[in-house]
């Protein structure tokens, strides 16, 4: 099986840092990178050493200051902004902490919208069924992830778990090639936090896609087949945990511990 180790991401020597009052200070250095298809990777280390800077990095939302994003073949920092944003919105699936739901619409609309927006671009004509398919897909995807009849709720209407749920779904309206989650149980109860871990393991060992959820926690970070621990900026140790059935953390805290943490 070929497939298994084809390359979806790989990002080469990143760095980023940001200006406070004036003098720029390194939040993400050198970290290197290689995802294979349907993996799923973690990044976790304490608060404040840089993933959510990375990731932004990585999924093509801030140009690093030094080294190279490719994603499916595509040099992410090559490309205009313009382009930069249609490839994003056409590959890349967000899942943020606080689900950044739109709070007018509804939940089947917050998941059909980027769907909407990428159709709009390649099929201008209004109408001819793209609001059908739209709504298929999205009723599809509601369905999967449990959240039949909540398609016409508001997202201050339903629970915080069915919102990060309305989230995963929306960000799987397009079929990205890879999935980027930062902290996407950290508001979530200890039991709607581990359905979608559940969620996102099946995403990727059933469906094969690909996976990068940044977190703090170590009862996340293990249910990933490999996890990067990033302390200051930098990436110390890959820990291969490989694809378990039982996601306990003892080996990642015995890791965790020789760092330090
Ligand atoms: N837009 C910004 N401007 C200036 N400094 C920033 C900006 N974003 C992040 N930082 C700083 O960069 C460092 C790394 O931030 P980052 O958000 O990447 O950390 P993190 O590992 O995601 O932390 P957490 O686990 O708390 O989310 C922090 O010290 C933060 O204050
Ligand atoms: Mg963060």
């Amino acid at each position: 099986m070929g497939d298994s180790a084809e390359v979806v991401l790989e990002a080469s020597g990143i760095y980023k840092s940001y200006a406070i009052s004036r003098s720029p200070r390194e939040v993400v250095k050198g970290v290197s990178l290689t995802i294979s298809r349907g993996e799923f990777v973690a990044v976790m280390g304490p608060s404040g050493c840089g993933k959510s800077s990375l990731l932004h990095v990585l999924g093509g939302l801030a140009s690093p200051d030094k080294g190279t994003v490719s994603l499916q073949g595509v040099d992410l920092y090559t490309l205009s902004d313009r382009d930069l944003a249609a490839f994003r919105r056409r590959n890349i699936g967000f899942i943020f902490q606080f689900f950044n739901l739109l709070p007018s619409l509804t939940a089947a609309e917050n998941v059909m919208l980027p769907y909407r927006l990428e159709r709009e671009r390649v099929w201008p004509l209004r109408g001819l069924g793209r609001d059908r398919d739209a709504k298929a897909r999205a009723d599809a995807l509601m369905t999967m992830l449990g959240l039949r009849g909540l398609q016409g709720h508001r997202p201050d209407e339903i629970a915080g778990g069915e919102q990060q749920r309305v989230a995963v779904a929306r960000a799987l309206v397009t079929d990205p090639a890879i999935l980027l989650a930062d902290e996407p149980t950290g508001t979530l109860d200890y039991h709607s936090g581990r359905s979608v871990l559940e969620l996102l393991l099946r995403l990727s060992r059933r469906d094969g896609r690909t996976i990068v959820l940044v977190t703090h926690d170590v009862r996340t970070a293990a249910y990933a087949d490999r996890v990067a621990i990033m302390l200051d900026g930098e990436f110390r140790e890959m820990v291969e945990l490989g694809r378990r059935n039982v996601h306990d953390t003892a080996p990642l805290l015995e890791r965790l511990a020789a760092h330090g943490l």
